[in-house]
């Protein structure tokens, strides 16, 4: 199949181009330098000049303190231009997968989120994404919005800067510094490559609407980083911190665990537990 990914060089973007190239997919990169997805005539433009079957975007202003100062780019990176290249996939056929998020939610159900479930977002950059989920619905393509939670992947994610959670706890440790982690917050920290991968079986699919896509399991952030020394074999001066040791800036849900209903019910989910994908990256990162 033809594939056109926006934000190639993102960490998934990448993953997921290199993923679709080892199974012998024709893989268009499309980057934010040469692709900015906000520009309407020239993603239509360039769209109906590569007639993709399929357009995967993960692109993203995802920064949460920055969506929060700049609603505007929020809107437009993560609602409009989406809703925009969903419209050009309905006039080529092509199947639209975009990339969405736990951050819909508000965190308060304490128990694994369906996809039906009602979407609270407590910030402006889960408010922009969830824009664009509802205003992608309204145009009639072929669509599949996939949520994730807690991305790591051995390509660093670009919207944060440097090093992911799993690759900061490693160099903390390295430093020998006193490693102090929050236990009241539950995530399913997700493994960019096992998401690619999970992609990939979602090229064919008939159905269009919502799918949740995140690791097995969930733990807090302090029992990740117990896992990552553990896993790794370092022995980390790790502490639990007391919330309030850590300003927040922007509300962010406490609780992000989200239950892979849809692809169940499909018999479709290749998701693992979370620990198990953390051992692979780890081994990848030669740990
Ligand atoms: N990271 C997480 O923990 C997490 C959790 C849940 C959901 N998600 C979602 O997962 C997706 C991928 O995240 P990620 O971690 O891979 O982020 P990332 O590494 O920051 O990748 C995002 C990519 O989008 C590109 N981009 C930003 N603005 C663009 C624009 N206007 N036009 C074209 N490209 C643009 C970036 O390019 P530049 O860097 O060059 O601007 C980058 O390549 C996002 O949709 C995000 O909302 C992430």
């Amino acid at each position: 199949m033809k594939i056109a990914v926006t934000g190639a060089n993102g960490q998934l973007g990448s993953d997921i181009c290199s993923v679709l190239k080892q199974e012998g997919h024709e893989v268009i990169e499309l980057n934010h330098d040469e692709f900015d997805i906000i520009n309407y005539e020239f993603v239509s433009a360039m769209l109906n000049d590569v007639k993709p079957d399929v357009l995967i975007n993960p692109a993203a202003y995802h920064h949460v303190e920055k969506c929060q100062n700049d609603a505007d780019m929020a809107f437009s990176v993560n609602a409009t231009a989406p809703f925009n290249m969903a419209k050009i996939c309905k006039e080529l056929n092509a199947l639209f997968i975009h990339i969405s998020t736990d951050y819909v939610f508000d965190g308060l159900k304490n128990a694994p989120y369906l996809e039906t479930d009602c979407a609270n977002p407590l910030n402006n950059y889960g408010i922009s994404k969830l824009a664009g989920e509802q205003m992608i619905a309204t145009t009639g393509c072929r669509y599949l919005v996939i949520r994730t939670s807690g991305l790591y992947g051995v390509n660093p994610c670009r919207a944060k800067g440097g090093k992911n959670f799993v690759e900061l706890m490693l160099s903390l440790a390295e430093a020998g510094k006193p490693i102090r982690v929050v236990d009241d917050e539950k995530v399913s920290p997700t493994f960019t490559l096992d998401l690619a991968r999970q992609i990939s079986t979602l090229l064919t699919i008939k159905d269009s609407g919502v799918c949740h896509a995140t690791a097995e399991g969930n733990c807090s952030w302090y029992e990740f980083a117990s896992a990552i020394f553990e896993l790794a074999n370092i022995d980390a001066n790790l502490s639990k911190a007391d919330p309030s040791e850590f300003a927040i800036k922007v509300n962010r849900p406490k609780y992000s665990v989200l239950e892979n209903h849809f692809l169940k019910s499909k018999k479709l989910n290749t998701m693992r537990e979370w620990k198990d994908s953390l051992r692979e990256y780890l081994s990848l990162r030669g740990k």
